[in-house]
């Protein structure tokens, strides 16, 4: 089965609603309409900009599927200052991005907090990008398997079988976020193939339709060459989707 690869552009706490117009006009221009055939590209906007991002992309019939960058596990209720997922569906959300490593570090979340936001995700009809991945303590100390399979299984528990084959995970080793230091190619394919495994564990089929995006320092240079692993079904982009040019590059990669 081949699966169609994913690209996503996580923003995150960056660019005002104008800069995000402005990011996703030039993304468009950059882009032609053989590169959606061959790739889903997701933009994930700050939550202020989502709405400007929805309104131009229906308006000029642009081919980007929307994101967020997390929600509430909640459809409402007291809890300030949060967005729940029933606000993001809304807004034509198609995938929200749930326990980025940036929020399980510096927010708390944990394993079952992500479970609970994925769930509640689906209900809401939109598709969850989980993230996983190791510290680079964990990686020295050969720890990075058990790591990143215990995330898996705790991050997805909440999930139904179909929900399981439906789910995109994204594994992102910590160490090589915003860092400039990618995984090589191998380590990635090797991770990713193993949560595939893991998944496939707890339910066979999935095991073929599940998409796996790496991320981590993914640039116009490396992108081909990560693509090209069997287990590997698209990227999760920090730095280098905020610029349209490396963006475009990215997503227009050349087969290797
Ligand atoms: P960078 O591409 O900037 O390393 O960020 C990766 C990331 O965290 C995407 O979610």
């Amino acid at each position: 089965m081949s699966r169609i690869p994913l690209i996503s552009g996580n923003w995150k706490m960056n660019l005002n609603h104008f800069e995000a117009i402005q990011l996703v006009q030039k993304l468009s221009y950059e882009l032609r309409n053989h590169d959606y055939e061959r790739v889903e590209v997701s933009v994930h906007p700050p939550f202020t900009n989502i709405r400007s991002i929805q309104t131009v992309i229906d308006a000029d019939r642009m081919n980007f599927r929307l994101g967020a960058q997390n929600c509430h596990a909640e459809a409402s209720g007291a809890f300030t200052g949060d967005v729940s997922p029933a606000m993001l569906q809304k807004l034509d959300v198609e995938f929200v991005i749930v326990g980025h490593s940036e929020r399980r570090a510096l927010s708390g979340e944990t394993d079952e907090l992500v479970a609970a936001k994925a769930k509640s995700v689906f209900a809401h009809s939109m598709v969850p990008i989980v993230c996983v991945g190791e510290t680079l303590e964990h990686r020295e100390g050969g720890e990075a398997e058990a790591i990143v399979e215990t995330q898996v299984k705790g991050s997805l528990a909440d999930l139904s079988k179909d929900q399981l084959s439906q789910v995109v995970i994204a594994y992102e080793p910590v160490w090589a976020i915003g860092t400039g230091q990618t995984a090589s190619a191998e380590d990635a394919q090797a991770m990713c193939s193993h949560i595939r495994s893991v998944v496939a564990a707890i339910h066979g089929p999935a095991e073929t339709e599940l998409r796996i995006q790496y991320g981590g320092s993914v640039n116009v240079s490396n992108a081909a060459e990560l693509m090209a692993m069997e287990d590997i079904d698209g990227a999760l982009v920090g730095g280098a989707s905020l610029e349209a040019a490396s963006f475009a590059g990215i997503v227009s990669f050349q087969e290797v």
